[in-house]
Parts: C-alpha cells; structure tokens; sequence
C-alpha cells in the first residue's frame, strides 16, 4: 500500500510521523487557515482560485503569507505526486504558527507552521444522486468573517451533526432570516425558472465550485443571477436547490426542513449542470 506523505513545514515525511508544537496557534486558537483543493486524474482544478483565496484569507488574519504562488504550485505538485496522482483532495493549512508561550495577543516574530496532506475523493454515492440529499435549515452562529476559511469551524461543525441527527446531510445556515451558504457549502435554489444564489459578502465563503458554477450558467446561457438577500421563505418556492463544494461538486437537495423540493426529485437544470461540471473537472 502506498505510504500516504505529508507535508509539514519544509519537510515531506509519512503523514503517521507527521507532528506540529501543541504550542501551535491553529491547534490553541484555531488561529490558521486552510484550503481543500479537488485533484482528478492528478490534475488541480482550480489551483490558482485556490491559491488566491489562502492568499485572501491569510491576509484577513493579518498571517504573512509564508509561500509564493510558484512555491505553493510546487508543494502540491510534489504532494500530489508524492501520493501516486489520481483523484485527491489536497488539504493545506497554514497557521500564525507555535511561540514559545500560549498568550491571546498575537505573536511579532514567529514563522507560520505550514501543513499539507492529501485524502483520496470519497467515491460519489450514485444513490445520493439519483434520489438527491436532505437538508436542514438552522441559525448561523458563525463568527461575521465567513469570507476567511479559517480553521475555526466548530459552529459549522455543531450545525452540520444537527442535520446528521435530523437525517439529512446538510444544514443551510440562516442569518437575519436569510440563506448565506452550507456547513462546508454554498447554495443554489432554481426559483420560477431563474437560477438563483447569494451574492458574495462578509458572511458567505467564495467558494470555488460556485464560481465554476456561475462561470457554466453564464456561458451556457442559463438566466441566473447572485442576489443580496435570499430570504428562508423563498427556498420554499424552489423547484431545485444545490449544494456545491470541492469535495460534494455539485449535490441536489430534494428535501428541505422534510419538505419535498418542487417534485422531490433531482431537478432537470441540476442535471445539466452537473454533466457541465463533470466535463469540466474530467476534461
Ligand atoms: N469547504 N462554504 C463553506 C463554509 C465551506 O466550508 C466550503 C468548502 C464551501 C465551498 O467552497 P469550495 O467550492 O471552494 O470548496 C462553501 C471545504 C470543502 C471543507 O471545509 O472541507
């Protein structure tokens, strides 16, 4: 079996030796920040998006970015390689890094800590598919910075065992009596014909697949369009809504709150989308 490698700090190593100070920030605070960059056949989708956005996120948290664009192209090059290529999800992150004290204000001189690894893509569930998934609504008690994928995911976390508990798979997060995104996914909903997501704001992840997405409806023709507020009560009147995500691609939610979306089966425009998609990320 292949020796799954990480990378920790400079160094390529197994990833069962590989370790970071309990003194580390990310692991004290959850004072770091990540990326989950989808591979195919050993190719990035996307890498340079994602690249851009650790740089974004680091920046929100005042981090130093500690790589340049070609430095981090060459990590997840080798990582990948490393880990014999094929369909990967390459986790980095980076965090403020480990001082010699665990103290609240933030440190002058200390390195990041940069980890990476990589986990094969979980097979798509063919059922979840055809039958598409559930989804719950609950209240976003995130912090106001969602824009920053930080590590600090525990709301996230609570409010996604809140659907497993409530049989679904997802949990939609609702803010001021609006949709802002999943757990670890943005939204879609199709509502009288019009495919429809939030606009990008403080409180939403930029996520990637939602670019691919917008970038697929626009080429092909598809009316859509980002809008600033997507009231709860609207996803009632969706014929389809999505989930999209580097891990998920592009998933349909059939069933809201235990109410059918539309007909309660995955939606026609869905299936264009996600045939888009595949030829996208497989092309
Ligand atoms: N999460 N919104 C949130 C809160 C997320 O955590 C994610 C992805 C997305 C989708 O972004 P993208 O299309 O760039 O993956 C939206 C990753 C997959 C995770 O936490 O594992």
């Amino acid at each position: 079996m292949l020796t799954r490698i990480a990378f920790v700090n400079g160094d390529y190593l197994p990833l069962s030796e590989a370790r970071v100070s309990v003194l580390d920030r990310g692991f004290l605070f959850a004072d770091s920040v990540y990326e989950v960059i989808p591979v195919y056949a050993g190719h990035c989708f996307r890498l340079t998006d994602h690249l851009t956005r650790l740089a974004r996120s680091l920046a929100g948290l005042r981090i130093v970015n500690p790589r340049d664009t070609r430095a981090w192209r060459d990590l997840v090059a080798t990582l990948v390689e490393h880990n014999g290529g094929g369909d990967l999800s390459v986790y980095i992150q980076v965090s403020r890094g480990a001082p010699a004290r665990r103290d609240h204000r933030l440190p002058d001189d200390v390195a990041p800590t940069v980890v990476a690894f990589c986990q094969p893509r979980a097979p798509v569930d063919q059922a979840l598919l055809s039958d598409g998934i559930a989804a719950i609504t609950t209240v976003d008690t995130r912090w106001r910075d969602c824009w920053i994928k930080s590590t600090s995911l525990l709301a996230n976390i609570m409010a996604a065992d809140q659907a497993r508990a409530a049989g679904a798979a997802e949990a939609l997060l609702i803010r001021d009596g609006c949709v802002m995104e999943g757990t670890s996914s943005n939204v879609f909903a199709v509502v009288d014909g019009r495919l429809i997501t939030p606009a990008l704001g403080e409180s939403i992840l930029p996520g990637i697949t939602r670019a691919a997405v917008l970038g697929l409806a626009a080429r092909d023709g598809v009316d859509h369009a980002e809008i600033n507020a997507l009231p709860v009560e609207a996803l009632t009147a969706a014929s389809e809504i999505w989930i999209t995500s580097s891990t998920r691609e592009i998933f349909p939610v059939t069933r809201l709150d235990d109410a059918p979306v539309g007909d309660g089966l995955p939606g026609p425009l869905w299936t264009q989308m996600r045939s888009a998609l595949q030829a996208m990320t497989h092309d």
